[in-house]
C-alpha cells in the first residue's frame, strides 16, 4: 500500500437550508470523524474540512417560501449547524461556507482558468421561462409530470419517486414553481463541460486503477459510465450564486454543483497559507466523505474538473454511504420525519457518544439501513452500559477502595493473564484495518472488544472474592485491568470522544498516541488514579416510549395533512342500497376516444353481457394496461351518451389527495358478474 504524507479528509458540504439529523452524522460527518480523529491520534499531518453550501435552488426556494433573503436563511442554518457540529464532537479543523469572499474568488478563478483552456463548450438552447416571474426555471424552479413513473410532482432535476435524474426537458406538462404558471421556451447560453470528452480517462482512473473503492460507489460509477457521458452545463441563470466571470453572463452563476466542491479548496485556504501542499502534493491522500446521493458529483464530475484544471490531485478514495431510515420510514425534511441533533440533545443531555455509537454501529456502509429507538437503547444498555461502562467502572472503583486510588505492581502473571495482554497489539491492529478500508462498523465492533476481554477478564478473575484470600494476586488482576482500561481510551478515542476525555481525567493521564494502543506499561505502579463518576446510564423504557410517541404524532400530523377527507354524506337506507347493482366485471378492450384527453372506451365484460362503458381515467391508465383486468361495476346506472357513445354503466375507482385513481376490484379472482354487497 502506497504511503502518504498527509490527509485531506473531506465532508460533503450539507446544504444551509435545514438543521441536520442522524441520517447526515450516520451517513456522512460520524464515518469522517472517526477517520479523521484516528488518524490525527497516530500524528499524522491531517486536516479535516467541511462548511455550508449556501447556493442553490433550494436555498432560493425556501427563502421565497419564508419571505426572506437567500442570505438570511443560510446565515441562519449556517449557525445552527455550526453549533449542531460542534456539539456532537465532530472536529473539523474549519466548517466554511461557499458565500464567503474567498470562495468566490477561488470558484471564479477556478472557472476562468477552465475557460481560458478552452475546456467549456458554450451552447445556446431553448430553456423553459416563467413569463410572470421573469426568470428561467432551472432544476427545483420547475416541475412536472416524471416521464419514466408517472409522478406528477417530478423536479426538474429529479424525480424523488423513482430516483432518475432529469432535465427541464424531459417533464410532461411543466409548470413554473415559482408562480404556478406553463413555462415557454426561450433561448439562453451556457457553458458546458464536456464530459464525454474525459470518458476514457475516467474508465482507466475509476475502473481500472480504483478496484478498491466500496462496491456501492464503484458500481454506480461504472454504470454512469457504461450508459455514456454527456456534456453538462456548470453554469445557470439565476440570482443567487457565483456570477459567471466572463463578459455576456449578466444574470448567470455557476451551478451550485460547480461551485460547491469547490468549496472544500477554499476553506483550505481560508484554514492555512500552506493550502496549496494538501491540493496540489501526489502525497497527500484525499478522501471524500458523502452520501450515495452525492456519487457522481464527487467520483466523475469534480474529478473531472480537477483533472481539467490540471494542478490538483484527485481523490484516493470515496467511501459514499448508503441512506439511514428511521422506524422503517425514509428521512425526510419536509415530513419532519427525522431525528434533529439539537432535539436530540434536549432529551438526552450529555449523551453524544451514545448517538455515535448507536449510528457508528447500525451505519448504512453496503446497504440502506434502519434506525429504532429500541435499537438505540439496546445498543445503550447492553453494550455501552454492560460491557464497556461496567468493567471501567469496576476497575476503577475497586483500585480506588484496595489501594486509595495508586495504580498497584504486576506480580507473576499466569497463562491467563498473559493471554489477555497478548491480545491487545491484535485487536488494534484489526481497528486499524477496518479503519484503514472505511469499515466503520466493524472498527467499532473490533474496538468494543477490548472492552469485552476486559469485562470477561474480571469476570472470571472475581478479584473482589480473591482478594479475601491471596491479595497479591489482586494487585496483577488490577494493575492488567487498569493497562487494559487506558488501552480503552486510546482505541475509542476516534468513535466516544466525550466519554474517553471523561476517562482520561478519571485515569488522571492526558491523551496517549495510537502508537501507544497494545502496551501493557500504560500506567505506572504508583501513579495515582482519581474517583469515577458513570460513564453511561440506562436508558429507561419510558424515555424510548417518548421517543416513539413523539414519532407517531408526526406521523399522525403528516397523514391529516395529506389527506382533506370530503366530509360524510347523509345516511341511506338499507333498500336505497340494495337499489344499486353492483358487480365484478373484465375489462376485454380499451382504448382512447378520439379528441378527448381524459376518456377511455371500455368493452366490459359483466358476467350478464358484453357492454361499453365510457370512463374519465385516460390521464390515469394506459388503455392496453386494463385489459385483462378484473373491476367493480355500477351495472345498472342509467345508460347516458357520452362523445356520442352509449355508457351503459360505471367502474368504481377510489381517489386519493393528489385526484389520483385507483381501480377497486375485487381481491382474488372471481367470476364475472359476481354480486357486491
Ligand atoms: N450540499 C450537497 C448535499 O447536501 C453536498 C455538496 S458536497 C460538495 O447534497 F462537494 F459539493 F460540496
Ligand atoms: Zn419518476
Amino acid at each position: 500500500m502506497k504511503k502518504f504524507k498527509r490527509y485531506l479528509v473531506t465532508s460533503a458540504l450539507p446544504y444551509a437550508n435545514g438543521p441536520i439529523h442522524i441520517g447526515h452524522l450516520a451517513g456522512v460527518y460520524v464515518p469522517s470523524d472517526i477517520y479523521s480523529r484516528y488518524l490525527r491520534l497516530r500524528g499524522e499531518d491531517v486536516i479535516s474540512i467541511c462548511g455550508s453550501d449556501e447556493h442553490g435552488v433550494p436555498i432560493t426556494l425556501k427563502a421565497r417560501n419564508e419571505g426572506v433573503t437567500p442570505k438570511e436563511i443560510v446565515d441562519r442554518y449556517h449557525a445552527v449547524n455550526k453549533k449542531a457540529f460542534e456539539d456532537f464532537g465532530i472536529a473539523f479543523d474549519i466548517y466554511s461556507r461557499t458565500s464567503n469572499k474567498i470562495h468566490y474568488e477561488t470558484a471564479s478563478e477556478f472557472f476562468l482558468k477552465l475557460y481560458n483552456n478552452g475546456e467549456f463548450t458554450e451552447k445556446t438552447t431553448e430553456q423553459y421561462y416563467d413569463e410572470e416571474a421573469g426568470c428561467f426555471l432551472a432544476d427545483r424552479y420547475i416541475m412536472g409530470t416524471c416521464p419514466h413513473c408517472g409522478n406528477e410532482s417530478a423536479y426538474g432535476d429529479q424525480c424523488e419517486r423513482c430516483g432518475t435524474s432529469l432535465s427541464p426537458s424531459d417533464l410532461i406538462n411543466p409548470h413554473s414553481t415559482v408562480s404556478g404558471s406553463k413555462p415557454v421556451l426561450r433561448e439562453t447560453l451556457h457553458w458546458y463541460l464536456p464530459l464525454d470528452r474525459y470518458e476514457p480517462w475516467l474508465r482507466k482512473w475509476i475502473l481500472e486503477d480504483h478496484k478498491e473503492w466500496k462496491t456501492n460507489v464503484y458500481g454506480q460509477c461504472k454504470s454512469w459510465l457504461d450508459q455514456g457521458l454527456q456534456p453538462r452545463a456548470v453554469s445557470r441563470d439565476l440570482d443567487w450564486g457565483v456570477p459567471v466571470p466572463v463578459k455576456n453572463a449578466e444574470g448567470k452563476v455557476l451551478y451550485v454543483w460547480f461551485d460547491a466542491p469547490i468549496g472544500y479548496i477554499s476553506a483550505t485556504k481560508e484554514l492555512t497559507p500552506d493550502w496549496e501542499k494538501y491540493w496540489k502534493d501526489n502525497e497527500t491522500k484525499m478522501v471524500h466523505f458523502i452520501g450515495k446521493d452525492n456519487i457522481v458529483f464527487h467520483c466523475i464530475i469534480f474529478p473531472v474538473m480537477l483533472k481539467a484544471e490540471g494542478t490538483y490531485i484527485l481523490p484516493e478514495n470515496v467511501p459514499a454511504n448508503e441512506f439511514l431510515n428511521l422506524e422503517n420510514d425514509k428521512i425526510s425534511t419536509s415530513r419532519n420525519w427525522a431525528v434533529w441533533l439539537h432535539e436530540y440533545l434536549e432529551d438526552f443531555p450529555g449523551k453524544q457518544d451514545v448517538l455515535r455509537y448507536a449510528l457508528c454501529s447500525s451505519a448504512p456502509e453496503t446497504k440502506d439501513n434502519d434506525f429504532t429507538w429500541k435499537e438505540f437503547q439496546a445498543r445503550n444498555n447492553n453494550e455501552l452500559v454492560a460491557i464497556l461502562g461496567n468493567f471501567v467502572n469496576r476497575t476503577l472503583v475497586l483500585t480506588n477502595n484496595y489501594y486509595d486510588g495508586n495504580v498497584p505492581p504486576v506480580g507473576k502473571a499466569d497463562p491467563k493473564d498473559e493471554s489477555v495482554l497478548k491480545e491487545l497489539p491484535g485487536l488494534k491492529e484489526n481497528v486499524e484495518n477496518s479503519l484503514e478500508t472505511f469499515r466503520f462498523r466493524e472498527a467499532l465492533k473490533e474496538a468494543m472488544n477490548v472492552a469485552r476481554l476486559g469485562n470477561k477478564y474480571l469476570a472470571d478473575a472475581e478479584p473482589w472474592k480473591v482478594i479475601k484470600t491471596d491479595p497479591e494476586r489482586v494487585k496483577t488482576i488490577m494493575n492488567i485491568a487498569l493497562q487494559i482500561t487506558a488501552n480503552i481510551t486510546i482505541i475509542l478515542e476516534p468513535f466516544l470522544p466525550f466519554s474517553m476525555a471523561k476517562l482520561r481525567t478519571w485515569l488522571n493521564i492526558s491523551r496517549l498516541d495510537w502508537n501507544e494502543a497494545g502496551k501493557t506499561n500504560l500506567l505506572k505502579t504508583g501513579h495515582k488514579i482519581n474517583k469515577p463518576g458513570l460513564l453511561f446510564e440506562k436508558i429507561e423504557d419510558d424515555e424510548i416510549i417518548r421517543q416513539v410517541d413523539k414519532l407517531m404524532a408526526t406521523k399522525k400530523t403528516n397523514e391529516s395533512a395529506a389527506m382533506i377527507l370530503a366530509p360524510a354524506k347523509d345516511s341511506v337506507s338499507f333498500d336505497d342500497f340494495t337499489k344499486l347493482d353492483l358487480r365484478t366485471a373484465t375489462v376485454l378492450e380499451a382504448e382512447k376516444v378520439p379528441k378527448t384527453t381524459k376518456l377511455l372506451k371500455l368493452k366490459i365484460d359483466t358476467g350478464i353481457d358484453v357492454r361499453t362503458i365510457v370512463s374519465g381515467i385516460a390521464e390515469y391508465f394506459e388503455p392496453e394496461s386494463l385489459i385483462g383486468k378484473q373491476i367493480s361495476i355500477v351495472a345498472n346506472l342509467e345508460p347516458r351518451k357520452i362523445k356520442g357513445i352509449e355508457s351503459k354503466g360505471m367502474i368504481l375507482m377510489a381517489e386519493d389527495k393528489d385526484g389520483r385513481l385507483f381501480i377497486v376490484a375485487p381481491e382474488g379472482k372471481v367470476n364475472n358478474g359476481s354480486i357486491i354487497k
